[in-house]
């Protein structure tokens, strides 16, 4: 469940200040509100509630040296009573405020009733309560389907789901299922996903008006990753149900896109399978055809998000859009290198790279550039196919399984690929454990500076 921001004027009044306007504000206000909190001792540090004569509650006030940060008031929406605030701060802070409130306010209930109710938030102001709904709908949406254990959030399920956000924006679905992938020329995406009683897909979006410039997202769908015959250790399968995370990441970041009405001709391209272990799975050894006409030996199976990936990304080059993003929880090794709460990306347009780096600090949503180390591509060489699929070395993984992928991608269309945690290990302000969404505020933000919102 998650929480969205009214528009309304009714409620009780919640003040957010900057340390600095603390003693100005407080000049303003009646003496028993200078008696209050002059008795309390407060100093103008966090969360204080105020009451009237009647001993009700008249306001609720909350300071901080950095309201600019996204997540500065982030907790402040689990601390509050459970009554309706309505928001008063400077509006440069509003919309950061009522995003955090959003995200911070987040609880996956599918399966568990949560009893404790909530404070909720309104603003008077409908445009920008609008926007931050935006932000709150694409992110709650990315946790909710990290969260949802893979028995539910299997191909068929995802589909349904990628379906219904196109049909809310007026975009339309198709989808390729088990058999037509092979008879569509999608060799890897049906060889990885064909063990699985849930049987492969690729499912496509496509939104907006053909006169704009296109933008291709390509996700990463491994509903869950055993490692297939290559079996992971349990305590390696345990959180694999996050491996769609990248289909996750690239439907929020299309919400965004589409909420917003970008100016943009959208298409995501979402290979969705399960890595399961049966009879008919595929080996380690076995040399798959792709849909490039590139031969990959299979020399692990557990590296099977680049082989999904890469049938995807070669038809996202095929109606030759101006930009492809890839989302995925691609490697182990890239969250050894930058930890899990920093994504690691990969761009062949330094312009674009260059860009995003910068937009996504104002963002709050940091990621960081590695490098397509050329001379690391012949980690990847087999000795009876075009390519391995993985190298026999684990160092530089984050970077050789990116190599991995650029040999699908056309070389006159800028792509960025994105490897992603989708997980909170631990609790931050407005981030609670569990499923996230990492990057795509700083993507959209991107999209938006570029094409124009
Ligand atoms: N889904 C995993 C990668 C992963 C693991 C991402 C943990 C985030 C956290 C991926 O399919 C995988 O298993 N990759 C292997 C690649 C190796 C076999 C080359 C890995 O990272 O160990
Ligand atoms: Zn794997
Ligand atoms: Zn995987």
């Amino acid at each position: 469940m998650h929480q969205t921001i009214k528009h309304a004027s009714d409620g009780i009044p919640l003040h957010l200040l900057q340390k600095t306007q603390f003693s100005s504000w407080l000049a303003t206000q009646p003496p028993s509100v200078k008696n209050w909190l002059n008795s309390t001792q407060y100093q103008g540090n966090g969360l204080t509630l105020i009451p009237d004569s009647n001993g009700e509650l008249a306001c609720a006030l909350f300071c901080s040296h950095d309201l600019q940060g996204l997540f500065a008031s982030a907790d402040i929406a689990k601390q509050l009573p459970p009554r309706q605030f309505v928001l008063n701060c400077d509006a440069q802070f509003e919309l950061n405020a009522a995003i955090a409130w959003g995200l911070s306010s987040y609880q996956f209930d599918k399966y568990k009733k949560i009893e404790t109710p909530r404070a909720t938030l309104a603003m008077e102001d409908g445009a920008v309560a609008q926007r931050a709904n935006h932000v709150i709908n694409a992110t709650c949406l990315v946790r909710d389907m990290i969260n949802t254990p893979a028995g539910d959030m299997m191909p068929e399920h995802m589909a349904n789901t990628v379906e219904a956000v196109a049909l809310q924006f007026g975009g339309t679905f198709s989808q390729l299922v088990d058999e037509e992938l092979l008879e569509h020329n999608y060799p890897t995406i049906h060889a990885v996903g064909r063990a699985s009683v849930h049987a492969p897909r690729l499912l496509d979006l496509r939104w907006g008006d053909q006169q704009h410039p296109k933008v291709t997202l390509v996700g990463k769908g491994v509903c869950f990753d055993s490692g297939g015959l290559d079996l992971k250790p349990s305590a390696a399968m345990r959180l694999m149900k996050k491996d769609m995370g990248g289909a996750a990441h690239v439907l929020g970041l299309a919400y965004l896109i589409m909420s917003h009405k970008l100016p943009i001709q959208l298409r995501v391209i979402i290979p969705s399978v399960e890595n399961a272990v049966s009879a008919n799975a595929f080996r380690p050894g076995d040399v798959l055809q792709t849909r490039h006409g590139i031969s990959v030996e299979v020399d692990n199976t557990d590296a099977e998000g680049r082989l999904v990936l890469c049938d995807a990304l070669s038809e996202a080059c095929n109606d030759k859009p101006d930009v492809i993003f890839d989302f995925a929880t691609l490697t182990g090794a890239c969250r050894v290198a930058l930890g899990t709460e920093l994504p690691g990306f990969f761009s062949t347009d330094n312009q674009i790279a260059q860009d995003l780096m910068a937009l996504s600090e104002n963002n709050h949503d940091p990621v960081w550039r590695l490098p397509l180390h050329k001379a690391y591509r012949n980690l990847l060489k087999s000795d009876v196919a075009d390519i391995s699929n993985c190298a026999a070395t684990p160092f530089g993984g984050a970077i050789t399984a990116a190599l991995y992928l650029q040999e699908f991608v056309a070389p006159d269309i800028p792509w960025l690929h994105f490897d992603v945690m989708a997980w909170n290990n631990r609790p931050l302000p407005g981030r609670p454990l569990g499923g996230e969404a990492f990057g795509i505020r700083s993507v959209f933000d991107y999209l938006a500076q570029r094409y124009g919102a």
